[in-house]
C-alpha cells in the first residue's frame, strides 16, 4: 500500500482571488476536495496526507471534517513545494509509522483530474525505477531562449515532454538528498524528479493525460469546468 501526499502549501499568486486556488469552487466543491477524492477512490492508497499553507491550516481542517470522515491527515506546508513534501514525509513516518521503503504518491492539490490509471501505473512503475512522474508529449514547437527575446535553439519536439504529477517514490532518501542542495539550486529544483536525477537515480515517465491540468491562471478554471462536465 502507498500513501498519497497532496501538496497544497502554495498561495496561488498567479491565480489571484481572496483564497488560494486549491480552495476555490469547482462545480460545487473546493478544487482540492476533488483531488483528495480521486486518491480515496484508489484501492492502492491507504492514507492521504495533505500539506497545506500554514495560514489555511484551520480552514483545511474544517474541509476534512466536512468531506472526509477517515483516512485524510493534515500537516503544514513548507516554504517551497519540496519543503511541503518534507513535512508530509515527516508526518507519514512520525504520526502514521510509515517506513522508508513505503511508497509516497505526491500530487499537486491543483490537479483535480488525476485518474485511477495514473495512480496505479505510477505505483507499479516503482518496481523498475527510483521515481516516476506522469508526463505528456509536447504538442507545441519548443524554443529555448536565455533572454526571453531571442530564440537560441529549437529542440526536437518529439523528445520533449511536459511534466505533470503524480510523482511517486519511496519515502527514504528524499529529505537527505534535499539537504545537500544549495539555496540557489533549491529554487531551480521545482520537482522531486530533478532532485532524484541529480543524485544519479533512475527517473521514469508514465503516461499523463492532457486533461490532468494544473490550475494556474483564471482561464484554467473555464477549462476545468469543461473537463469536469465531460
Ligand atoms: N505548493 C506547496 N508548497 C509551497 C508552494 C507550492 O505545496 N510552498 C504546491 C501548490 O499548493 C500547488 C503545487 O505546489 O498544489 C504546484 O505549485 P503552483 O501551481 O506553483 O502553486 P502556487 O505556488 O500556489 O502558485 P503560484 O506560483 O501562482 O503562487
Amino acid at each position: 500500500m502507498a500513501a498519497a501526499g497532496i501538496v497544497a502549501g502554495g498561495t496561488g499568486s498567479r491565480m489571484g482571488g481572496n483564497m488560494p486556488k486549491q480552495f476555490l469552487d469547482l462545480c460545487g466543491k473546493p478544487v482540492m476536495v476533488h483531488t483528495v477524492e480521486r486518491f480515496l477512490e484508489s484501492p492502492f492508497i491507504s492514507a492521504v496526507i495533505v500539506g497545506v499553507n500554514p495560514d489555511w491550516y484551520d480552514y483545511m481542517q474544517g474541509l476534512i471534517k466536512q468531506y472526509f470522515p477517515e483516512k485524510v491527515f493534515l500537516t503544514k506546508g513548507g516554504s517551497d513545494r519540496n519543503g511541503t513534501i518534507v513535512n508530509i514525509i515527516n508526518y507519514a513516518k512520525q504520526e502514521l509509522g510509515m517506513r522508508d521503503d513505503e511508497i509516497l504518491v505526491t500530487h499537486d492539490a491543483v490537479r483535480p483530474f488525476v485518474t485511477e490509471r495514473m495512480i496505479e501505473e505510477s505505483i507499479a512503475a516503482l518496481e523498475n525505477c527510483d521515481i516516476c512522474t506522469a508526463a505528456v508529449q509536447a504538442t507545441d514547437t519548443m524554443v529555448i531562449s536565455s533572454d526571453g527575446k531571442n530564440a537560441d535553439d529549437f529542440p526536437d519536439r518529439s523528445l520533449m515532454y511536459r511534466v505533470q504529477t503524480p510523482q511517486t517514490f519511496r519515502m527514504g532518501g528524499f529529505i537527505s538528498m534535499l539537504e545537500t542542495v544549495s539555496p540557489q539550486m533549491r529554487e531551480k529544483i521545482t520537482d522531486a524528479c530533478r532532485l532524484f536525477k541529480m543524485n544519479g537515480k533512475t527517473v521514469r515517465i508514465i503516461c499523463g493525460e492532457e486533461s490532468n491540468i494544473k490550475l494556474t491562471y483564471p482561464a484554467d478554471f473555464r477549462m476545468a469546468e469543461a473537463i469536469a462536465n465531460l
